[in-house]
């Protein structure tokens, strides 16, 4: 009886063999048939061929051969950990959704930070966005809010996503420099579409190279709706502001940081969770209504732009506590799938064009990357309010309905007739007129791309400033092609005159005329 075997004994190939006894079980395949040994193939003879009979060993390797999935096509890089929402009011005259409706009440959250650019190996420190992505299980549904630790983006349009991901991540040709902005493609990419050098300024900024997860700030970026009961609607911007604080490293530390310990983020959560150092974030909302955002001059669909915090303060309404690391990090971090579809009841979208195209996105890349409609099955995805659907079937089901019925309507009564929908309390979209002609072009109401770059710029302290200009030096010092460093400064000079001279003498060059940025895109330059 193995199970009484306690003493690791040595076996007849020499290999130390480790036997269940005590309160070790007893290992089983997948099947659940018990282990004899877990050291050697079946084999003719102590030293003949390997038996195809060996189901063991096959079922050993064939599981481990298929232990990949692809890694995100962006964010791959990233670290979730569990805790909690806690709402400090109710806000019925907001918003209808649950979550806000009982004061006090603590809903479970999964947070997960990431890098965007870096594959999934890539260093923690890299000079890049980092991914803010909360999954709160209400009790109305999974709520996401996939944001950034940077307020605006770089494109207006979801149109552009591929381009601005495959100018960003490494080159096609070289397959390098992985996790950095400092290449020719990504700055070609970026001088050709001004409507990115308001996150630009944020990226070469410090914001970019957080001390660590815990001292970042979070953003929605996108304005999204809450709407009331009553039905009345109200745009919102989501903020996370970290009791922690802001905190971020100088790049000369981020550089040596990233040599000494890649994991250096990962690191920080990890031990800070586990001593009982629970990082917190609070909840902050900017509310406004239909008039006040056609006094803005922009467009609060513009996801290049953010609501400066002085025309519409950040209202306070709850807060996020990390308080258990996960138990296995690929069941968990890595098989999460946030989408910025997920919404409860009280929550909707607005127009903002880049919403919309990540709206399709996050579901047909999640089939893609988890492998199966199912992946809402796995724990870390499914809701921990009751839920009922007629879907069924497909790879891996683990839901599929009970009893007769699997349609509807349908004339059985009882548990058979199964889930109905539920007019008085299901999803309901708000009912926004909308009326003009089909066009593909964008809004004349989204082409000023400099004002809130210069805005920006000067809220920086002189230190900051130094380093948005150091960054913006040290980044294009790499771009091998002079033609694409000058269209940079010819942006920069409608951001900041000061900026872009220092920068221009930084890197050597004269500053190019000012209309440049605005002339026809460079075309015929012949890569290095
Ligand atoms: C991840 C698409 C813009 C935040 C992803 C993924 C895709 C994607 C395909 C991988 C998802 C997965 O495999 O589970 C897009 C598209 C965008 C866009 C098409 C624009 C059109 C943004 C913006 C933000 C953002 C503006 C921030 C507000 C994130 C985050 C993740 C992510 C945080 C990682 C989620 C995680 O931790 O699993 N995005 N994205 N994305 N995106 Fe976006």
């Amino acid at each position: 009886d193995t199970a009484s075997q306690t003493e690791d004994f040595t076996g007849t190939g020499g290999e130390t063999r480790q036997v269940a006894g005590g309160d070790r079980p007893t290992m089983t395949t997948a099947q659940g048939i018990p282990v004899s040994d877990d050291q050697n193939t079946l084999r003719q003879g102590a030293r003949g061929p390997a038996l195809m009979e060996d189901f063991h060993f096959r079922e050993k390797m064939f599981h481990f051969d298929h232990e990949r999935i692809p890694e995100r096509v962006v964010h791959a890089r990233g670290y979730g950990a569990h805790g909690f929402f806690e709402t400090y009011e109710p806000l019925t005259d907001l918003t209808s959704a649950d979550i806000f409706q009982r004061k006090g009440e603590r809903t479970p959250a999964f947070v997960r930070f990431s890098t965007v650019a870096g594959n999934k190996g890539s260093a923690d420190l890299a000079r890049d966005v980092r991914g803010f992505a909360v999954k709160l299980y209400t009790q109305e549904g999974n709520w996401d809010i996939v944001g950034n630790n940077i307020p605006v983006f770089f494109i207006q349009d979801a149109m552009k996503f591929p381009d601005l991901i495959h100018a960003a991540k490494e080159e096609p040709d070289r397959a390098f420099p992985q996790a950095q902005t400092a290449h020719d493609n990504f700055w070609d990419f970026a001088s050709l579409s001004p409507e990115s050098v308001h996150m630009l300024m944020w990226a070469m900024s410090d914001r970019a190279i957080p001390r660590s997860f815990r001292f970042m700030e979070g953003f929605g970026v996108h304005t999204f709706r809450m709407v009331n009961a009553e039905g009345k609607s109200h745009f919102v911007k989501f903020h996370w502001k970290p009791k922690q604080g802001l905190q971020s490293v100088t790049w000369d530390e981020a550089v040596k940081i990233n040599g000494a310990d890649p994991d250096f983020h990962r690191r920080d959560m990890w031990n800070a969770i586990q001593s009982g150092d629970y990082p917190e974030w609070e909840l902050g909302l900017q509310v406004f209504d239909e008039d006040f955002a056609d006094s803005f001059d922009f467009d609060i669909l513009d996801a290049t732009k953010l609501i400066p915090e002085e025309l519409v303060p950040v209202q306070i309404v709850g807060r996020l506590v990390l308080n258990r690391m996960v138990d296995n990090f690929f069941a968990e971090t890595e098989q999460v799938a946030f989408h910025t579809a997920n919404v409860p009841p009280g929550v909707d979208f607005t127009d903002d064009p880049l919403l919309q195209g990540r709206n399709f996105s996050y579901l047909d890349t999640q089939l893609k990357r988890l492998g199966s409609p199912n992946f809402t099955h796995l724990p870390i995805n499914a809701p921990k309010c009751p839920f009922h659907s007629f879907q069924q079937d497909g790879h891996m089901a683990m839901h599929n309905p009970k009893g007769r019925a699997n349609y509807e309507p349908n004339s059985w009564s009882g548990e058979a007739a199964g889930p109905r929908e539920n007019p008085a309390k299901g999803f309901t979209s708000y009912p926004e007129e909308v009326s003009a002609p089909k066009v593909r072009e964008r809004s004349e109401t989204f082409a000023d791309h400099y004002s809130q770059a210069r805005q920006f710029y000067i809220s920086q302290t002189e230190t900051e400033q130094t380093h948005i200009r150091d960054a913006f030096a040290f980044e294009l010092s790499k771009v091998e092609t002079p033609a694409i460093r000058s269209r940079v400064l010819s942006h920069l000079q409608h951001v900041d005159m000061d900026l872009a001279t220092s920068l221009a003498d930084a890197l050597g060059m004269e500053l190019p005329d000012k209309a440049d940025a605005a002339r026809e895109p460079l075309t015929g330059l012949e890569p290095s």
